[in-house]
């Protein structure tokens, strides 16, 4: 009747961490919930795990049955039989070294916090130990070969009474059932293994028999002694484990264990029992020691170079948007379109160089448009605002004699101004003969000039607003696909007019067509365009740049030049000689107005000196040019 209900318990299947058995009978798969007694480093982890220790070094650690047990047969005072087995598992951060052991123990005290760790097993301290008072039966499963307790390996499992100097002992393992041969087992492989102890009150006999999970009880146990443990075992006594460490960081382990008193202990189902931590986890993590510095350190840099590519992508297409900038949205074109048409502004794309920036040509990418892209480096917001204006305004001028201005783009530091391509560059490269250009004929050279003369008067008079172009000049003058005529460029030079840098604030332009009075004032005006033109007539008629500079550093203006051949009356012999005299010579413009009669006076001075007059440094000339261009102005070539 006693064993009605276990059996019960047990045939319909429940599986409690601890199943009430009998008064005797005790079966723990697993710890969760149950009312063991634990001491010192011993816990039940979250998995279920009965944890000894927990991996401190030279600690120990206890767990109990919490309720005494009755060893003693009344009838006759001596010890009853029993049988125990548990699954148990060591590990250590080393392969196959842990410290020290664990062991199954039936003592009068569940107070063991007078017994030292180490070899000690938790168990006695070196005054206690073979103490006949100890009452301490024990199994024990030990690691470490020690010497002064006569171990005789450091792999083994012991019957200790009262002493750690075990009165039997074997290298662990098993007798297999069916070749009957011994097979070694590694107490400190990490695997659970299971251990029966049964003793028998009436044969006063104790058999130990260890086996891996997957093995059923072996029949030949481990160890076989003859021992009245009726002269240990007090009455009442508690039943447990304890376990010590050295100075290796192991971790000892019960997953299940049960226990019977007079009758078999009732079988542990392995698959109900909590799974053992992988072996080698701390090793593991030594190992991590090294492999996870740099796996991180690895893994930081690709990371982090996959971050700096996305920033650099997104840096690379960032740009710069004021509030103001909102009106002129649609004439904003996205950088990264511009990136894109310019095959990310690479030199084979590269038109040319002047003193505001690098010209690039480009395809838009949506309506295959080929562009013209000028990159203005530009620090100063000043003045920005009225630049954009006055851009965007430009960029609503059609004329078939302006470059026409699609659109612009900023970035910091950066303003990009997209026009359209003209396939046929600049005039300047076909005056002075670069790149292999042809030279134009007189009627191409009269066709470009009128071509200017009436964009430059739409600029002045015909647009709703006045704009002064204020750097006319050949380079700023391209030929479309019929060798037209358009003026470019305009207004930049303006921006420059806003600029903080000194060296710019008054003359902007190109030195060689600037004005007397622009030199002086500082102020362009319509007029000061005009007298650009002039010099850029001079410029296409003589083929000649407006300043030359000959080798002797002596430097002339074409002005100069041509008004000494006008004194002179040989004023023909200014012209491009590549023209081989092909030319009209009374030809000018549309001849509406009568050719202006220089007067002697006007005769008598040279632009040179009128310059100089006008505070202009003739000795400075040279390296006007060099910080003009160096600060945005540049030279006429
Ligand atoms: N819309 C365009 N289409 C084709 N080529 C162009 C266009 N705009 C400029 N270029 C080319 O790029 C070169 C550089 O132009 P840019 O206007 O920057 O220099 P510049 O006129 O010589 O000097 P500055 O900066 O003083 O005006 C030109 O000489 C021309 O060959
Ligand atoms: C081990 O147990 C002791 C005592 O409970 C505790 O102080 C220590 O922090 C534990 N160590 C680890 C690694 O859990
Ligand atoms: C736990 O064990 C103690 C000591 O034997 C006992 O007093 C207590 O009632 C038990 N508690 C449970 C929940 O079993
Ligand atoms: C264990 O015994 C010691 C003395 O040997 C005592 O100081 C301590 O309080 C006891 N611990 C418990 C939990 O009873
Ligand atoms: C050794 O253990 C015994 C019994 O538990 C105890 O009485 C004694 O005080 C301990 N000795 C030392 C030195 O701790
Ligand atoms: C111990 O093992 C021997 C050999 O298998 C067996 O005959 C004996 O009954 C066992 N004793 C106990 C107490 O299990």
């Amino acid at each position: 009747m006693e064993f009605f209900l276990p059996c019960l318990l047990l045939s319909l299947g429940l599986h409690l961490a601890s199943i009430p058995m009998s008064n005797s009978e005790l079966l723990y798969l697993g710890f969760t919930g149950t009312n063991i007694t634990v001491e010192e480093t011993a816990s039940i982890t979250s998995s279920g795990l009965l944890e000894l220790t927990n991996g401190t070094v030279i600690s120990k650690g206890h767990a109990f049955y919490p309720s005494p047990l009755h060893f003693l047969n009344s009838a006759n005072g001596k010890v009853k039989s029993f049988s125990t087995t548990f699954v148990f598992g060591i590990l250590s951060s080393y392969p196959s070294l842990t410290q020290h052991g664990l062991v199954f123990v039936v003592a009068p005290t569940k107070n063991f916090s007078t017994a030292l760790s180490n070899q000690y097993l938790g168990l006695t301290n070196s005054s206690s130990n073979n103490d006949p008072t100890n009452h301490l039966f024990a199994i024990e499963l030990d690691t470490i070969e020690n010497v002064e307790f006569r171990d005789i390996d450091a792999n083994h499992v012991g019957i200790d009474i009262n002493s750690l100097i075990s009165i039997q002992s074997h290298h662990a393992g098993y007798y297999d059932d069916t070749s009957g041969r011994f097979q070694s087992l590694d107490l400190h492989s990490g695997e659970a293994m299971q251990v029966w102890v049964d003793y028998s009150g009436e044969a006063e006999q104790i058999n130990v028999t260890m086996a891996p999970l997957e093995i059923e009880k072996p029949s030949r146990p481990l160890i076989s002694t003859t021992y009245d443990l009726s002269t240990v075992i007090q009455e009442p006594s508690y039943i447990g484990f304890s376990s010590s460490t050295g100075s290796v960081d192991s971790r000892h382990y019960v997953l299940g264990w049960s226990f019977n008193m007079d009758g078999p202990a009732p079988k542990i189902d392995m698959a109900k029992l909590p799974k053992l931590p992988p072996m080698g986890k701390k090793r593991q993590s030594k190992l991590l020691d090294i492999i996870l510095p740099i796996t991180t350190a690895a893994s930081i840099i690709v990371v982090g170079t996959g971050i700096i590519l996305l920033i650099r992508r997104r840096l690379r297409y960032t740009e710069l948007k004021e509030d103001w900038e909102v009106e002129f949205g649609p004439h904003r074109i996205s950088y990264k379109d511009l990136y894109h048409a310019t095959d990310g502004f690479q030199n084979k794309n590269l038109l040319g160089a002047g003193g505001f920036g690098k010209v690039y040509k480009g395809v838009l990418p949506p309506s295959k448009l080929e562009v013209a892209v000028k990159r203005v480096s530009h620090e100063s917001r000043q003045g920005m605002k009225e630049f954009i204006a006055e851009v965007v305004s430009i960029g609503r001028i059609r004329h078939r004699h302006l470059v026409q201005l699609l659109g612009y783009c900023r970035r910091k530091g950066e303003l990009l101004l997209v026009y359209d391509y003209m396939p046929n560059g600049s005039l300047d490269k076909y005056l002075y003969c670069e790149e292999n250009k042809p030279t134009l004929n007189w009627d191409q050279r009269f066709r470009i000039i009128k071509g200017i003369a009436s964009g430059l008067l739409y600029l002045h008079e015909r647009w709703d607003k006045v704009v002064i172009h204020r750097d006319i000049k050949a380079s700023n003058v391209l030929l479309d696909n019929e060798m037209n005529g358009r003026l470019g460029d305009f207004g930049l030079a303006r921006l420059y007019d806003h600029g903080s840098d000194l060296q710019t604030t008054h003359v902007v332009g190109t030195i060689g067509y600037l004005a007397p009075e622009l030199i002086s004032t500082g102020k362009a005006s319509p007029l000061t365009d005009v007298f650009a033109f002039g010099r850029f007539l001079l410029e296409v008629t003589c083929g000649q740049r407006p300043l030359s500079v000959s080798a002797d550093d002596n430097q002339e203006l074409l002005v100069d030049r041509v008004l000494e051949h006008w004194r002179k009356g040989s004023l023909t012999e200014a012209v491009d000689t590549r023209l081989h005299g092909d030319y009209d010579v009374d030809e000018y413009l549309d001849r509406e107005l009568p050719l202006p009669e220089l007067t002697h006076t006007d005769m008598s001075f040279s632009i040179l000196t009128l310059m100089q007059d006008e505070g202009f440094d003739p000795y400075k000339l040279s390296s006007s040019i060099i910080s003009a261009s160096s600060s945005g102005i540049s030279n006429g070539r």
